[in-house]
């Protein structure tokens, strides 16, 4: 099939390049030219595990192409995904203008008649919305346009193997036409039957995705329904670690042998420095926004961005606690990234803790495998290092920010000996509390038995 991408971050790119790999003809563009400069000279503009080799081999094979002439981008596909950022207005509704200016190009520049997928996350009744301004906007041309909303759940760091691997492909359409087209589309998804880039020579045999076709409303739900929920638990997993804490209890155990109930399930229950991304944080927000427009107060969804808010409070209290002075002490950073196998920064709780940091006079060195650059336009103070080693090297203190798991298999012993002051703060709960104090560190964590 032919299809066309609207917005090149990394849900678009993601969709676009992985729509390309199951054998569709794909024509992605945005409206940052040097981001689509970029791509066409072969380089990514995000870090994705798997996605480099992806693009290079669909463009080479000439089924995936990037254009920042959004007329001809519009004009190459039958089907048209909305990949366009939906970001934060002050209120904490979504902003929906790049939604509105993408269905007034669709309209306006569309030659023939063509199926609009939202895939870009927003509020619901959107889609009706979507729905009446490409009709507005086309009024006067023969051309007419079909609207359905296929939310995505991809992970930041695992975005490729989700695409082709889903636990579910939910789909909210009006038209048996449509559903019919979007099945289509994922039919090599849905029966495994593409090479896969990711398990040469064979997939491993795990369950088919489901297909779930509901109404656009309902699709809509779905998207804010599912993060809200993982917020929500990871909020109730970092309450109980606080508890923990004042009951010498130990958060690991506890959440372990709660998520083994598949009731709970063991996911999400990871305590530590809070939820961050450009996801979670926003979609949570705009889902409380929704509600209340709805005439609903989502208690349980404030109690859970609390929560989440006074995580970084939590550790710079434990920071003063263990320093006493934060000024002048030299503090090291492992971790930018808001979550591992990332070069994402946005909403990450390192960087506020940073802010916090520097505010209160510490200075600051970090390393982070992917995410240095980005941080480094935001921070330029901070000093970069080119390996966690030279971070430790007469440091009063490590703070542990983001699971990489590189982290976890550094050489402690090595670190202790080259410290100021041989003291770690780990924000992930990555380290064993036990191992780090047989090495003689002085160790904090969340709600473990320290
Ligand atoms: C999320 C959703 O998971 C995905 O389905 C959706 O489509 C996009 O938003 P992502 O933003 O990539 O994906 O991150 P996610 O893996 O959900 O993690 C979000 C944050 O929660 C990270 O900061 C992570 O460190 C934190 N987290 C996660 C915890 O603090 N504890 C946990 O147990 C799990």
């Amino acid at each position: 099939m032919r299809i066309s991408v609207v917005g090149c971050g990394y849900v678009g790119l993601v969709t676009g390049s992985c729509l390309a790999e199951i054998g569709h003809e794909v024509m992605c563009t945005d409206n940052d030219e040097s981001k689509i400069q970029t791509l066409n000279k072969g380089k990514l503009p995000i870090y994705e595990p798997h996605l480099d080799a992806i693009v290079s081999r669909a463009r080479q094979v000439g089924r995936l192409a990037f254009t920042s002439n959004a007329s001809e981008a519009i004009g190459a596909g039958d089907v048209i995904f909305i990949c366009v950022g939906t970001p934060p207005l002050e209120t904490g509704d979504a902003d929906l203008s790049a939604i509105d200016g993408v269905a007034r190009m669709i309209a306006t520049e569309s030659q023939s008649s063509k199926l609009v997928v939202e895939k870009s996350t927003v509020p619901v009744q959107t889609g009706q919305q979507l729905k009446r301004a490409l009709a507005a906007y086309s009024h006067g041309t023969k051309v007419s346009f079909r609207v359905a909303s296929n939310p995505e759940f991809l992970r930041e760091g695992t975005a490729v193997q989700d695409f082709l691997h889903p636990d579910r492909i939910v789909v909210g359409v009006d038209e048996v036409s449509t559903e019919q087209q979007l099945r289509e589309i994922y039919k090599p998804v849905l029966e495994r039957n593409f090479n896969c880039p990711l398990h040469a020579p064979k997939c491993p045999p795990t369950v088919l995705p489901p297909f779930i076709v509901t109404t656009i409303n309902s699709a809509e739900l779905i998207k804010h329904a599912s993060n809200s929920f993982l917020a929500l638990k990871i909020s109730y997993a970092n309450a109980l670690a606080d508890l923990c804490e004042r009951l010498g209890a130990d958060v690991e155990e506890v959440t372990r042998a709660v998520g083994l109930d598949p009731r709970n399930g063991p996911n999400f229950l990871r305590a530590g420095l809070g939820f961050g991304g450009f996801c979670l944080p926003k979609d949570v927000q705009a889902f409380i926004r929704l509600a209340e427009r709805a005439g609903m107060d989502f208690g349980l969804l404030k109690e859970a961005e609390q929560i989440n808010r006074e995580r970084i409070a939590r550790f710079m209290d434990k920071a003063r606690h263990a320093l006493w002075v934060l000024k002048g002490k030299q503090i090291g950073i492992l971790g930018l990234a808001f979550k591992p196998h990332t070069d994402d920064v946005r909403f990450s709780p390192p960087l506020e803790l940073i802010r916090q940091l520097l505010g209160e006079g510490a200075l600051v060195s970090a390393y982070d495998p992917q995410a240095m650059e980005k941080t480094r336009a935001i921070y330029p103070t901070v000093r970069y290092e080119a390996d966690p080693y030279s971070v430790a090297f007469g440091a009063d203190a490590l703070l542990i920010c983001t699971e990489w798991p590189e982290f976890a298999a550094l050489d402690w012993p090595r670190i202790h000996a080259s410290m100021a002051r041989p003291m770690i703060l780990d924000g992930r709960n990555l380290l064993d509390p036990a191992a780090m104090k047989a090495l003689a560190f002085e160790y904090h964590c969340f709600g473990r038995n320290e």
